[in-house]
Order: structure tokens, then C-alpha cells, then sequence
């Protein structure tokens, strides 16, 4: 009987630790383990639609969370339903981590450089932190649950222009050249029997009908051209000016286009995209409302994690605190500063990613001349500058203000605009962008905001790389001790807060199981 007990507990344990603690309980069900009506304390734990996680079961332990960015703040919120007592520390003055929206009145500091005092107008926000969610994400679920309310994030918009190797193209036209010639080529290669030992008759007959649609090719499936790439003057009561030709296939292969006409073939750049209305910080607001403001400290820079033999405690000036377990939620760079005693394998495992660099500026102009005058209604202009992009503003349309994301860059460039003063950044910004938009670009300015992730206290870093996802990876994932980690470092969606979401609901399911199975 003993052996046989044993052998169902380990059943429930693996199926718990592949499939969480619904996962379990409902094995225990099936096992005859658990009661077929849940006791009235699961009841309240119940999810109340489809999709939203909860923990099984009451737990009572007290933990510490370090870091209250989007992983410590989900991981309390969840710990919370399930009835854990929560503390959060968090060493900046404000939760959200890179979840950061900067509005009139904020005041940003940085690491070796000066402070910027914010003055967007009312109403305007700049998502400094990620701007962009992917309907599939985890994210969205917490939206629903949390009552935050999302709107459309363009992300691909054919007004919006490619500005590579000095010249500036519509995403249409670029899109139409590119298409138009690729088909072409195929369908030439198709015609000269290139093809014949891949493709039967029929496949050729099926696959040229597809390419004439694919490139809007012409009747000897040559691309001419075609309204796909635009007009100077659209239809209306007359038949409209189309662009001229395109110009040859070579020139178009020379312009590099490609790269930036691709970038929402991928899963998480794919239309439709999302953002909250208001600010990315309203999932934050929302996430500290349902935790309780009590419950996160901010302004507490952790000096030591102690695991102890019953539980852990942490150490930081001027005070420390003991709980039961500990998920420390900070970036890995940043925990493997602090003192600790899990052991050299676990400083050396965070010390293996690399932390990237990445900055944005926001340029607040009072007139919305990329509407008014190049009619583009959101979406991202692609570059091969320093800039990387430019985003126009997915709401507000036709409002007074607005505000563009004036770049948007990554590790080297990133590194470029960081080193800068905001002042010769908002230049150096500017200077690119007239590149594409003329002088407009320089007027109507009201304002300017920028980041330096590298450079925010207790982050540095816009996000991790490691050099593979491999034993320091899968290491991290486990707790050391009673000391669980937690963040979108620790997913396959680092740089999105589904990472650090997903993150927070594997740790927390394994820290309930845990709590449950505990004497
Ligand atoms: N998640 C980040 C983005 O969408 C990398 O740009």
C-alpha cells in the first residue's frame, strides 16, 4: 500500500511540476484523491473565465518578492488570490520595472547623467518600456482580468515609409517591388522548366496562379508595376496618378528593402497588436491596486539574501525581513551583485546573460503632421539609420498633440544615443528623422523625453541575451533553497512582459505545490 502511495504521490508531483496545480488537482480527481466537489476554500479560487490562471488550494506562507517590476508584481498577484502573504521590495521610488509610461510632471534620472523633467501636455503618455503586445500573449489575459482597456496597436501600416541606403519608399511600394519581382523570378523559373523535377503539371498551373495574385504580375507574368505601390494623386471621381514604373529589378534588390518588410512575418510582430488606452503603466496600476500598495516598499535596496534552514531572510539598510520563501524577480545582472549565500553555481549561472542595451525618445510635436500632411495613421517607419525606427501614435488621431517614438534602437546604436545629453540625443534624433520627413520634423516640437535602459538604476539593461538557452538556463528555473527566480529572462519571451508574466505562474506553481506537500 505504502509503495503504491508513494507511487501515486509521484505521479501527482510530475504531473504538477508539466501541467501546474490545476493540472494536479485534477489527476488527483481522476485518482480518486481529491473530493469530486471542491471543499468552499477551492471554490474561491475557482477561475472565473477561461484562460485566467489560479492556484488550487490555500496556501499560508509569507513570501518576499525582490523586484516589483510586471514578474514580482504577477507573482504577487497571484500568490495573493491563492491567500500567501506577500511583501514586495523594490529599490526604485516606483513599481513597474521597464513597464515605465512617462507623462507630464515625471521627473526621469539616470545613471552618470542628468535628470530629465518631462512636459508632455495632458493627456500625452511615452511608453518608455514595451509598447507592444501580440494577441496570443498571456498579457492580454491579464488585461481582461485586471479590467485594463486595450485598443489597437498598429504595427504595420503601408502608409508608414522604408528608408534604406538614402532613399525613402512608402512600405507599399516597397512591398509591391519586392513581391512583384520575386514572383516574377519564380514564375520565370517555373516557365523554363527549372522546376519540373520538384513540381508535377498541376503544381505548376496552381503555383503561377498564385504568383500573378502574389506580385500582381502582368499576363506574361512579368511585374510591371502596379496600383499596389501607390499613387501621387489616390482615385476619386477620376481614375488618380499612380507612381511611376518601379524601377529595375537590380535597383530594387540594391535598395535593401527586404529587411524591412519582413518584420511582421514573425509570430510576435504579426498584426493585430495591442497596447493598454491610456499608458503600458495601467497592467502596473492595476497589478499594485489588486496586490495593495501596502504591500510593496519601494525605495529598499537589498544588501543580502540569507537562505536560511526554514526559511529566508533579506537583509537591506536600515532593516531585514524574514518569510518563507523568497522569489527574487530583478534583473540577473542586478541579483548577481547582490550578496547571497545559494552557492557559486547560482551567481555564475546570473552572470551568463548579457544584458542589452536599448533606448527610445519620445517627441511630443503640437501639430500631427504625419497625419495631416504624409497621412499615416500609426505604424513604424523601418530605417537603416541609428534611429532603427519610428513610431507614429496608435490613438489620439487628430488630436491637437501627439507623440513619436522618435527612435528606437538596440545594443550598439543603443549604446550611441545613451552616452549622449538628452539634448544632443533629441538632435541627433531629429536629424535622422528629416532624413525621411524634411523639416517638418524639426518643427512644431513641443517636448522630448529619452531612456537609456543600460542606464536606469536597478535595471541597466533593456533586456538579457544568453549565449544559450542552455544548463545555466534550465538551472535558474529551479529554486535554490527556499529562493525562487523569476523574469522574462527566464522564458523563450525574454523582452515581452508575457515573459515575465509566464515566469511568475511557473514559479508560483511550483512554490504552491511545494507549500501544499510541506508538512
Ligand atoms: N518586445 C520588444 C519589441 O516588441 C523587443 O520591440
Amino acid at each position: 500500500m505504502e509503495g503504491a502511495a508513494l507511487t501515486r504521490r509521484g505521479l501527482l508531483v510530475g504531473i504538477g511540476a508539466a501541467g501546474g496545480a490545476g493540472a494536479m488537482y485534477a489527476a488527483m480527481g481522476a485518482l480518486g484523491l481529491a473530493p469530486s466537489e471542491p471543499s468552499e476554500q477551492e471554490k474561491e479560487f475557482v477561475p472565473p473565465r477561461t484562460g485566467d490562471f489560479t492556484l488550487r488550494g490555500k496556501g499560508t506562507a509569507k513570501v518576499v518578492i525582490l523586484g516589483a517590476g510586471v514578474a514580482g508584481l504577477t507573482a504577487a498577484y497571484e500568490l495573493g488570490k491563492a491567500g500567501y502573504d506577500c511583501t514586495l521590495l523594490e529599490a526604485r521610488q516606483k513599481a513597474g520595472g521597464r513597464n515605465l509610461t512617462l507623462r507630464g510632471g515625471d521627473r526621469l534620472t539616470e545613471l552618470n547623467g542628468p535628470a530629465q523633467d518631462v512636459r508632455f501636455g495632458e493627456g500625452v503618455y511615452f511608453n518608455a518600456g514595451p509598447g507592444r503586445i501580440a494577441p496570443w500573449m498571456v498579457t492580454l489575459d491579464y488585461c481582461r482580468e485586471l479590467g485594463v482597456p486595450i485598443e489597437t496597436f498598429i504595427n504595420t501600416n503601408a502608409a508608414a515609409y522604408v528608408h534604406v541606403n538614402d532613399r525613402t519608399v512608402r512600405a507599399r511600394t516597397a512591398r509591391a517591388d519586392m513581391y512583384g519581382y520575386v514572383a516574377e523570378l519564380l514564375a520565370k523559373a517555373t516557365n523554363v522548366g527549372a522546376l519540373d523535377k520538384t513540381l508535377t503539371k498541376d503544381d505548376r498551373e496552381r503555383l503561377l496562379e498564385f504568383l500573378r495574385r502574389f506580385g500582381d504580375l502582368g499576363p506574361k507574368h512579368a511585374y510591371e508595376g502596379s496600383d499596389r505601390r501607390g499613387f501621387t494623386k489616390y482615385p476619386a471621381i477620376d481614375i488618380g496618378t499612380p507612381l511611376d514604373a518601379p524601377a529595375s529589378l537590380h535597383r530594387v534588390l540594391a535598395a535593401g528593402t527586404g529587411r524591412a518588410i519582413t518584420n511582421d512575418f514573425g509570430y510576435e510582430q504579426a498584426t493585430p497588436m495591442f497596447q493598454p488606452v491610456g499608458g503600458m503603466d495601467v497592467i502596473v496600476a492595476k497589478l499594485t491596486e489588486a496586490v495593495g500598495k501596502e504591500r510593496i516598499r519601494t525605495g529598499v535596496k537589498v544588501t543580502k539574501i540569507t537562505n536560511l534552514a526554514d526559511g529566508v531572510e533579506i537583509t537591506w539598510d536600515g532593516g531585514a525581513l524574514k518569510a518563507d520563501y523568497c522569489i527574487a524577480a530583478l534583473p540577473p545582472h542586478i541579483l548577481a551583485k547582490i550578496p547571497h549565500n545559494l552557492g557559486a553555481e547560482v551567481t555564475a549561472a546570473l552572470t551568463t546573460p548579457t544584458p542589452i542595451a536599448a533606448g527610445k525618445i519620445g517627441l511630443e510635436y503640437g501639430r500631427r503632421w504625419w497625419e495631416l500632411e504624409d497621412r499615416i495613421y500609426g505604424g513604424v517607419t523601418e530605417t537603416d539609420l541609428d534611429i532603427t525606427h519610428i513610431w507614429y501614435p496608435s490613438h489620439g488621431y487628430h488630436s491637437e498633440r501627439g507623440l513619436l517614438v522618435g527612435y528606437y534602437a538596440t545594443e550598439g546604436d543603443a549604446e550611441l544615443y545613451g552616452a549622449l545629453t538628452p539634448q544632443d540625443r533629441r538632435h541627433r534624433a531629429l536629424t535622422q528623422g528629416k532624413k525621411i520627413h524634411g523639416e517638418k520634423y524639426r518643427q512644431n516640437l513641443l517636448s522630448s523625453a529619452s531612456i537609456a535602459w543600460e542606464r536606469q538604476e536597478h535595471i541597466q539593461g533593456g533586456w538579457v541575451r544568453w549565449p544559450a538557452f542552455d544548463s545555466s538556463f534550465t538551472f535558474l528555473q529551479r529554486p535554490a533553497g527556499r529562493v525562487y527566480f523569476a523574469g522574462d529572462w527566464l522564458t523563450h519571451l525574454i523582452a515581452w512582459q508575457a515573459g515575465a508574466m509566464e515566469s511568475a505562474r511557473g514559479v508560483v506553481t511550483r512554490l504552491h505545490q511545494r507549500v501544499l506537500q510541506s508538512p
